[in-house]
């Protein structure tokens, strides 16, 4: 593995969640495997006033929270550094710029600036603006942005033209987290580094192609953010939409950058467009409500901490889309995301036609079922087949069998958090798993009516799910005309039938 150059990376809002939960593990991990360079610093910035070595024992204090009492090393922790900053004042750029130069001396070999803005969205543009009049915009630096980009076409297409003003795309990393999965990254692999799925992977082997995203936790304590997002926002149009890329790309020439986004692009260009008509039968959306389940009282969405007792905010979508190319014309693609579902799991299922003419059965008398090819992001991740053999015996009875490998079998591997490979990614200048501007603004593209008919057409219905329950049963007709149904990917459900985790 390669080790990065030296770097100053800044983290702007790193008093908050996500520098403390996922950035600065990641980083530590990444120093445990000597994956990061020779020479770094790690300087948060946020409002809060607090000097360095209170920054350290925060940072030190969530850590054991998080990794059963563990401790950051303290050579790790000295390279720990904060600076209260004004977000829009400039003399706090000027002090940045000050502390970077003076660590730069330090420095045989000069570092690369990684900015990373885990910070509200609404600061994104003042805080780029304010690093380019600063003089903190030039090749060596680059600007790492937190989800959600923009919030319909219009804001991605502003927050693009914008950013893009101040840095050249090639130092703009669009963070996407489904995209440093290992499990994501292996569609590529299993796609591409084997024979025998190429032939199969179009319109004439495969009937249709399922993704669903379900979480088992409600909103919890983001109930203000999420009630301006919903899942269309916070997970299809980003996660989801990412997952049927890179199902659904042509082979890249090479495995770089560029030849992948450019492919991956091509999928979002030839999604077809979701006329008003098609939105109302092919795209359903569901907010949860309360239940009790095993005794325990579940909140409705309504009730939750931060959200309005009327919100029409969507915690459950599912929609049917088609991708007009060569190779998928006609193959429905059905897509689904929701919180307070049974489980929290993630699966892309290929689901191929069954044989032209069936001269087996199984033993219901039916004849066998078609093959199904299961890539499990999470948890549990790895990858099932399920195909006919023959039942031992006289006869010729069919029963489907799996063919399953689980990464967990493979003792010497643990799977690296998303955030460790994307850092890493990043230092290294490999902008592969960052969304490009223009793929960002053709999902959005393809989102953004959906978005406006929900907003116009008060007749479009938000179905109430019970929490617990496989979102609104109106989803099931969506995948069910074609006499096919979702995959229930829940194993251990409760006598009532209803959930498994909860
Ligand atoms: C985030 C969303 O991007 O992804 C969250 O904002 C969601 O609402 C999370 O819970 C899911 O990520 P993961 O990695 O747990 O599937």
């Amino acid at each position: 593995m390669q080790k990065p150059k030296n770097h100053i990376i800044v983290i702007f809002g790193a008093s908050g969640d996500l520098s403390r939960r996922k950035l600065i593990p990641a980083l530590y991990k990444l120093y445990q495997q000597k994956l990061m360079p020779e020479n770094f610093k790690i300087l948060g910035l946020g409002r809060t006033d607090l000097s360095d070595e209170a920054f350290r024992l925060e940072m030190q204090s969530s850590f054991s929270q998080l990794f059963n009492n563990k401790e950051l090393n303290s050579s790790f922790s000295d390279s720990l550094f904060y600076s209260p900053i004004s977000y829009d004042q400039f003399d706090s750029y000027k002090t940045l710029k000050d502390r970077i130069q003076s660590w730069q001396s330090d420095f045989q070999e000069k570092a690369d600036v990684l900015f990373y803005l885990a910070t509200p969205p609404k600061l994104y543009g003042t805080i780029s603006e304010m690093l380019a009049i600063s003089g903190l915009n030039e090749s060596h630096y680059k600007i790492v942005i937190e989800k959600p980009f923009g919030t319909d076409l219009d804001s991605a297409k502003a927050l693009n033209k914008q950013i893009l003003g101040f840095f050249k795309e090639e130092q703009v990393y669009r963070i996407d987290h489904y995209l440093g999965k290992e499990t994501v990254q292996n569609i590529l692999v299993t796609r591409f580094s084997n024979i025998i799925f190429e032939p199969l992977w179009n319109r004439n082997y495969i009937h249709h192609i399922e993704i669903t995203s379900s979480e088992s936790l409600g909103v919890e304590k983001r109930g203000g953010y999420y009630d301006h997002s919903g899942a269309l926002r916070d997970m299809l149009q980003n996660h989801l939409l990412q997952l049927v890329g890179l199902v659904a790309m042509e082979p890249p020439v090479m495995a770089d950058s560029n030849s992948i986004r450019n492919e991956t692009l091509k999928v979002f260009q030839s999604i077809r467009p979701l006329s008003r008509k098609d939105i109302k039968k092919n795209v359903i959306r569901g907010q949860y409500t309360e239940s009790h389940i095993k005794g325990k009282h579940l909140k409705a969405y309504r009730d939750e901490e931060g959200v309005p007792s009327d919100s029409k905010t969507e915690t459950y979508a599912a929609i049917k889309f088609f991708i007009d190319n060569w190779r998928w014309n006609g193959v429905p693609f059905y897509i689904r995301t929701g919180k307070r579902l049974p489980t929290r799991v993630t699966e892309i299922v290929i689901h191929f036609r069954s044989t032209p003419h069936h001269i087996f059965c199984d033993n219901t008398g039916n004849p066998n079922s078609a093959n199904l090819l299961i890539i499990r992001i999470q948890p549990d991740e790895g990858i099932l087949l399920k195909f006919g053999l023959k039942i031992p015996g006289a006869g010729f009875t069919v029963q489907n069998v799996n063919m399953d490998f689980h990464y967990n079998d493979l003792a010497d591997v643990k799977l690296p958090e998303a955030y460790e490979r994307l850092l890493l990614d990043c230092m290294l200048n490999d902008s592969t798993l960052y969304s490009r501007g223009d793929a960002v603004e053709n999902t959005w593209m393809f989102i953004d009516p959906i978005l406006r008919a929900w907003k116009e057409d008060p007749d479009i219905p938000l179905y109430g799910y019970p929490s617990g329950t496989w979102g609104p049963s109106n989803a099931d007709d969506l995948i069910e005309e074609n006499d096919i149904t979702w995959r229930y990917p829940c194993k251990n459900l409760s006598d009532d039938g209803l959930y498994c985790e909860l």
